[in-house]
């Protein structure tokens, strides 16, 4: 047992922002997702009793701060801003932004051809600090990335900033009609599970982690949701 590690809390409070299929979100009334399970894993690996906490996406880094919560998974991306913030464990998944416009669109094919445009993201995001870096656009701030991809197809932005793997589910599995994707990914990110900084219980969710994807139930939970 490391130096630092303490008896963890019963329940061990996991927040998490249930919008953002396939990682999480909500069908009948549960929390399900590749996360959720991933999580769920964790806990059994660690003998945690894991009580998920739905929170606004940009309530999340706040709570971990107030220490209100032990942990947090969210499709949360690792960055060195955030790092300063609160702790990370190692990555879990690979991911990135793409941009999404209208299916009829012919002129949106890169981050170039963003300049100028009303673009759509959730708020709190990477996919908000990019396109907040993109000279003249009008950028709309979101609650979560299912209402960006609504504006653009209400037509009242020209595109949507967001993780492509939660674009494309949204496209190929919710039956999203009348969007497409563009263009390469925009950045490469990685997942992380969040945790307050210095958390004691970082070395216990590390280790978990770790035999979650040695023993090859990472996988199987992989291929529940990506199917592959
Ligand atoms: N990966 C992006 C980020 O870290 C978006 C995550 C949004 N997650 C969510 N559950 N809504 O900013």
């Amino acid at each position: 047992i490391p130096a630092f590690s303490q008896t963890p809390p019963n329940p061990f409070r996991v927040a998490t922002e249930a919008t953002f299929p396939p990682f999480e979100f909500q069908q009948g009334g549960q929390l399900t997702g590749f996360d959720i399970d991933l999580m769920r894993a964790i806990g059994k690996e660690a003998d945690l009793n894991i009580d998920f906490r739905n929170l606004p996406f940009d309530g999340i880094i706040p709570a971990l701060q107030a220490r209100t919560v032990e942990a947090a998974i969210s499709g949360m991306t690792i960055t060195a801003e955030r790092a300063q913030a609160i702790s990370f464990s190692r990555p879990y998944f690979r991911a990135g932004l793409a941009i999404a416009v209208r299916e009829d669109n012919k002129t949106i094919k890169n981050f170039e051809d963003l300049k100028g445009k009303r673009i759509a993201v959730q708020i709190g995001t990477t996919g908000a600090l990019e396109a907040a870096k993109i000279p003249g656009a009008t950028v709309s701030q979101f609650d979560s990335a299912a209402l960006a991809l609504q504006e653009l197809i209400n037509g009242r932005v020209e595109a949507v900033v967001n993780d492509k793997p939660v674009t494309l589910y949204a496209i190929k599995q919710a039956g999203l009609r009348g969007v497409k994707v563009v263009g390469e990914l925009l950045t490469e990110e990685f997942y992380g599970i969040a945790l307050p900084k210095n958390s004691p219980y970082l070395q216990l969710i590390n280790d978990a982690l770790g035999r979650v994807i040695e023993s090859g139930q990472y996988d199987v939970i992989f291929r529940q949701w990506f199917g592959e």
